[in-house]
């Protein structure tokens, strides 16, 4: 009877948690107008117009382009919502409708104008090369045999593809965020960068060690207010903005934000052979850090209950003995274990709202990937598990009138599942571990998390380290709790 309850209070767990995460997610998933919430998309790694302030453990983005969206939506009458994801997410956000809006610093082009529609400009900005202080890089053709590092998908990107194609010899890097190109100038593995002038000013005064130029022939580029094609929000938004230019309140945001320094300095490269390790610089960020705890833990009890349930199933169609069923849970088994975790990932969180319509968040894409996955593996476990069962208690069973099911579920299962609890647990700190792989998506649980710190700071070793402790720290005490409970099942028998 124990067992039933250790089932049924999985189940009712797992229930419990879907319907948080779901709840969570009908905020999201929210598309049309007649609603009172607003999503917003950007990329916060761009400051001083989006980025994350983490001091004292606040996970919250802020900035110039945040304080507007809050203007606009609460002038429109809606609450906002705000996600994230890097710059080259942000157009297919909007093509799925996952978002109803993005500001991201973003400038409209023809290109993207075909895709996704744009307000009124609300600020203008100019390109400038950023480079070690002293390299004097002014213009285009100075980028002559450097390497250039840019952020992928933006137009600085493409504005550097024209200057490699007119100057032979440029080398482009792309990074998928701002802070990364800035460290790759600082560590020396690029030359220069291209970056919009009032982001470059932040990082030059907070980084003394660089300087920039503001390329002159470039007539600025403004951002605007992206939305997906047709939205019935670009009039509305282009009224408001209007008023905020009429009445001096985007005058008043750009003396907030683009008067102070909001870019944090970078840690200046060792010497060649030095070490440069100071933890007491993520002292302010640990906090921040260990709140993508919870969201870890979540993701892994979920994904390990309803893989074994999962798995459970699988493992009956294969031992049942109905040839097709078995042929299906066989080949669906050798898909998701022939294929590699982290393209499956993608391939839910991203191919779901095409092919369905349905707009699955990025933890839920997670979770369902990871049961699809780990009840491949378990299945196979419990495949095993069930087998090794001696054959006589079946028999006896059966000869006593026991009908199939009632067998399984009562006899031979409980056995099973207690002979294969060590591999279980090594499925779980498996999963636990690999949950870091949906940071990839946009989830900010305990890597993202550091990885969010690092950026910000431009230290990658302290925050990662730190992560890595965490880590450590759970499954050692996932181990702990899996041997006492082993133990105990041990004494019971
Ligand atoms: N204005 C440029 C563009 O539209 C760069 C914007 C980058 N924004 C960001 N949040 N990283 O391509």
């Amino acid at each position: 009877m124990k067992k039933k309850k250790i089932w049924l209070s999985t189940i009712l767990v797992v229930a419990l948690v879907i319907s948080i995460i779901g709840h969570s997610n009908s905020l999201k998933a929210v598309s049309s107008l007649g609603k009172d919430t607003l999503t917003m998309i950007t990329s916060p790694d761009y400051p001083p117009y989006e980025f994350y302030d983490t001091k004292g453990g606040d996970r919250q983005i802020v900035g110039f382009d945040i304080d507007i969206a809050k203007t606009l939506a609460q002038k429109l009458g809606f609450k906002l919502q705000i996600m994230e994801s890097d710059f080259n997410g942000l157009i297919p956000a909007l093509q799925a409708n996952r978002a109803d809006f993005v500001m991201a610093g973003m400038t409209p082009t023809p290109e993207r104008q075909k895709n996704i529609d744009f307000s009124i400009i609300y600020y203008e900005a100019k390109d400038t090369i950023v480079a070690p202080k002293g390299s004097n890089l002014k213009q285009p053709q100075d980028l002559l045999g450097k390497k250039v590092g840019v952020q992928l998908g933006t137009i600085q990107e493409q504005n550097a593809q024209k200057i490699a194609k007119k100057f032979a010899g440029i080398q482009l890097k792309q990074l998928n965020r701002v802070p990364e190109v800035v460290q790759e100038i600082k560590s020396g593995r690029i030359d220069a960068a291209i970056i919009e002038d009032t982001v470059a000013k932040g990082f030059a005064q907070a980084n003394p060690d660089l300087e920039f130029n503001t390329i002159p022939s470039e007539e600025a580029s403004g951002s605007a207010i992206a939305f997906p094609k047709g939205s019935s929000l670009v009039e509305p938004f282009n009224k408001v903005l209007q008023q905020m230019k009429n009445d001096g309140t985007l005058n008043k945001l750009v003396a907030k934000w683009f008067s102070q320094n909001t870019a944090e300095p970078a840690l200046s490269t060792p010497a060649k052979g030095g070490l440069n390790l100071d933890f007491t610089r993520i002292l302010p960020d640990i906090p921040f850090i260990l709140r993508g705890i919870p969201l870890t833990l979540l993701f892994t009890l979920l994904s390990v209950s309803l893989g074994l349930i999962w798995g459970t199933i699988l493992s009956l169609l294969k031992i049942i003995g109905i040839k097709p069923l078995t042929w299906v849970a066989n080949a669906y088994t050798s898909v998701f274990r022939g294929t590699p975790l982290l393209l499956q990932l993608a391939l839910v969180y991203y191919a779901t709202p095409q092919l369905t319509g349905y707009d699955i968040s990025a933890l839920q894409a997670g979770v369902l990937t990871f049961t699809l996955n780990s009840g491949a593996y378990m299945s196979e476990t419990i495949r095993g598990g069930i087998q090794a069962v001696d054959k006589g208690q079946s028999e006896a069973a059966m000869s006593m009138g026991v009908p199939y099911w009632l067998m399984m579920w009562d006899v031979i299962l409980p056995q099973a599942l207690k002979n294969i609890l060590p591999a279980l647990v090594n499925e779980t700190i498996g999963l636990l571990k690999d949950s870091a792989l949906v940071s990839t998506i946009g989830v900010v649980e305990i890597l993202r998390s550091a990885q969010i710190v690092g950026a910000n700071k431009y230290i990658y070793f302290e925050p990662l380290l730190f992560a890595g402790l965490i880590y450590y720290v759970l499954v050692m005490g996932m181990t702990l709790g899996a041997s006492a409970l082993e133990r105990r099942l041990r004494e019971s028998e």
